[in-house]
């Protein structure tokens, strides 16, 4: 069964978000728990995909773990065992989905870095020849590599609005030029450290999503969620060709879905059994050849 909302009323409940539920802890630390809620075009569905909340919890803890050294992460513990007692109370609803994070101010964009012209970009660049208003050379082809990873934010809009694509000079405008600077370089340096590892397991990471906090003294951290299926499109390098669109082990499968029914892109819908099927196929697929592990917490 899909855990659409959890439920811990000695709990201090936060917000929930449209996948996640965010709960206070004490001033400086949150539980920071994944349901199985899936969103699409930042509409929530109806139904959720069980598994799919621990199945990101997990994954985004193996890339925290990763790419520690270029930069330091919200995450305070990802043992149940070593959460509060209150915490524990919920085993049967959070062990596996939840992670204790530090409370952080998260910067108000999303750092979007792109490998491969797809999605968005690529219907961008094919009307205007830009991407995020950057001007990039002719004769590209869909889903085509950039010669170097390309850095094109968003504003993280509020619940019920959309994010808009910014040019990176407009980044300073909002988090000043030491933040906008620090976020700009650290996006792509991770991007590329992921990349570089996940081609050696035959996986291509063509774009992906990363938020950043700072904590009172200034330091900045990676937050949120790091380079799951939710955040990013992963394809098989195996099959992968330039000048056409790529099967995706990620949430574009469910994308591709909704714009085959003519979704209207605002009113929530009950995903079909086999589309909740086949998403948590490609999800556990891609978290194998990643992770090199089966997921035996689903
Ligand atoms: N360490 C942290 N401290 C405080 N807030 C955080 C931290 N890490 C992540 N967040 C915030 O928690 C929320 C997580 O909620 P959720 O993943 O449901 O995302 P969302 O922003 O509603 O939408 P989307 O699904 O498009 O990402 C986000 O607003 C994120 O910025
Ligand atoms: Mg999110």
């Amino acid at each position: 069964m899909a855990l659409l909302k959890s439920s811990c009323p000695d709990l201090e409940l936060i917000t929930r978000g449209k996948v996640r539920d965010l709960y206070r802890i004490d001033d400086n630390t949150l539980l920071f728990v994944a349901t199985d809620r899936t969103s699409a075009f930042d509409v929530i569905m109806k139904n959720g995909i069980p598994g799919k909340g621990k199945l990101l919890t997990q994954m985004s803890v193996f890339w925290f773990n990763y790419l520690g050294d270029i930069l330091p992460n919200h995450i305070i513990t990802t043992e149940f065992d070593q959460m509060p007692e209150k915490v524990q109370k919920y085993r049967d609803q959070l062990e596996y989905r939840c992670l204790l994070v530090k409370n952080l101010k998260v910067f108000p964009v999303e750092a979007i870095v792109r490998g491969y012209i797809t999605g968005s970009a690529w219907s961008e660049y094919k009307k205007k020849g830009t991407v995020c208003d950057i001007t990039l050379p002719e004769g590209l082809k869909e889903s085509q590599n950039f010669e170097k990873a390309l850095y094109t934010p968003s504003t993280k809009a509020e619940i019920g609005q959309h994010d808009e694509n910014i040019h990176p000079s407009k980044v300073p405008e909002i988090i000043g030029d030491e933040y906008a600077n620090q976020i700009s370089d650290v996006s792509v340096k991770l991007y590329t450290k992921a990349k570089e590892y996940a081609l050696s397991k035959g996986v291509i990471i063509a774009d992906t999503k990363f938020e950043f906090g700072r904590d009172d003294t200034g330091i900045l951290y990676l937050v949120d969620e790091v380079l799951t299926p939710d955040s990013s499109r992963f394809w098989l390098s195996s099959n992968y060709e330039a000048g056409k669109s790529q099967e995706s082990l990620d949430k574009q499968y469910i994308r591709n879905y909704l714009l085959s029914i003519d979704f209207d892109k605002k009113t929530s819908i009950e995903l079909p059994n086999n589309v909740v099927t086949k998403t948590i196929e490609r999800y556990i697929e891609i978290y194998k050849l990643i992770t090199g592990s089966i997921p035996i917490f689903l």
